[in-house]
């Protein structure tokens, strides 16, 4: 398995010689590597088992670092790099030529963002490169929120985590890339688009196809391998009457009618159920039940976020 730590220094080291380290960010846990060597990144998608067409995004220290790697950025970009980050916001964006193919999956625009999170922030600042990194979960499956998820499914092919801690957010970055300078969100996630319209107004959306922009976009995704229904709950369980459900309430305490159940957040707070979505959807797969019967949350700030990642869990 892997080593579990909090030693920058050994980070540093495997990254150095091209080596893939899993890092903690306020997100999700990342795979990262050096996003200039594309023998590095190479070995993101083997590990992952990940598409060749799926880019990556690009972590980096600060703006400053960010305009090493893009051309040409909209005004509203800049506007919304200096308000959220670091943080939850990944920007994409007309990338430079030293940017590898593999990690845009040879598009042109480079999704970029700059993270939130103490001991990755000081590793990308003695780092000479910037970090490619995904969330580090098999392709498809739901994303790790400690170093521990991490460790059960990828611990066996990489060296080292990070161990951060549990990720403040729980949820994924949302994805803003722009097209003839309007904002487009590209992925629901860790900052609300109403915090984001405040800050640069009107914007539009591009959340799902079939062709999708971003693969996050992909209908089927982030799900736990018990099969997800959502709806409502006392509906759901009559359609599985005699099957072992297990039931993921958004609030409220426990229902000693339900022998498998976990609630986000007992007083109803939307960051907090964020935080524990996929650690809960991970413990179902460890239950023995058949089923997850799922409600969907208050549709408001990250409640957004958490209903879109419910709904591609239940696809
Ligand atoms: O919070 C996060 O964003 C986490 C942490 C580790 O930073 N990362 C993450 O990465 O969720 P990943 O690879 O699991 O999802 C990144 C999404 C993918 O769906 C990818 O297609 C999209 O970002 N993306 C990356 N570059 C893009 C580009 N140039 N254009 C459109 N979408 C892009
Ligand atoms: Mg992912």
């Amino acid at each position: 398995m892997a080593t579990i730590g909090n030693d920058i220094l050994q980070a540093k080291k495997l990254l150095l010689e091209g080596e893939l380290v899993a890092i903690p960010t306020e997100t999700v846990y990342g795979l990262a590597a050096n996003a200039l060597n594309p023998e590095a990144v190479t070995q993101i998608f083997v590990v992952k088992e990940r598409p060749s067409f799926d880019p990556l995004i690009v972590h980096v220290a600060s703006i400053d670092q960010a305009q090493q790697f893009i051309t040409a950025v909209p005004k509203k970009a800049i506007q919304l790099a200096r308000h959220f980050w670091p943080g939850p916001l990944t920007l994409v964006l007309p990338k430079q030529s030293i940017i590898p193919d593999i990690v845009t999956s040879g598009l042109s625009t480079v999704g970029i963002r700059c993270p939130d999170h103490y001991l990755t922030r000081q590793l990308l600042s003695e780092l000479p490169f910037p970090l490619a990194a995904p969330s580090a979960n098999p392709f498809g499956y739901v994303s790790p929120t400690t170093a521990e998820h991490v460790n059960n499914q990828l611990g066996h092919k990489i060296k080292y985590i990070l161990d951060g801690g549990p990720c403040r957010i729980g949820l994924e970055s949302t994805i803003v890339g722009f097209e003839n300078d309007q904002a487009v969100i590209y992925r629901r996630g860790g900052v609300s688009e109403e915090e984001i319209s405040k800050v640069i107004g009107e914007m539009s959306y591009r959340l799902a196809s079939s062709n999708p922009v971003a693969p996050g976009q992909l209908d089927s995704h982030y799900a736990p391998n018990k099969k997800l229904y959502l709806g409502d709950i006392n509906e759901l369980k009559k359609e599985f009457t005699g099957k072992k459900v297990g039931v993921l309430r958004f609030m409220g305490n426990s229902d000693s009618a339900d022998t498998y159940q976990l609630i986000l957040s007992q007083s109803g707070n939307l960051e907090e159920a964020a935080r524990n979505l996929f650690a809960a959807l991970r413990q179902f797969d460890q239950m023995e039940i058949e089923v997850i019967l799922a409600e969907p949350v208050p549709d408001s700030g990250i409640g957004k976020a958490i209903n879109d990642r419910l709904r591609r869990a239940a696809k």
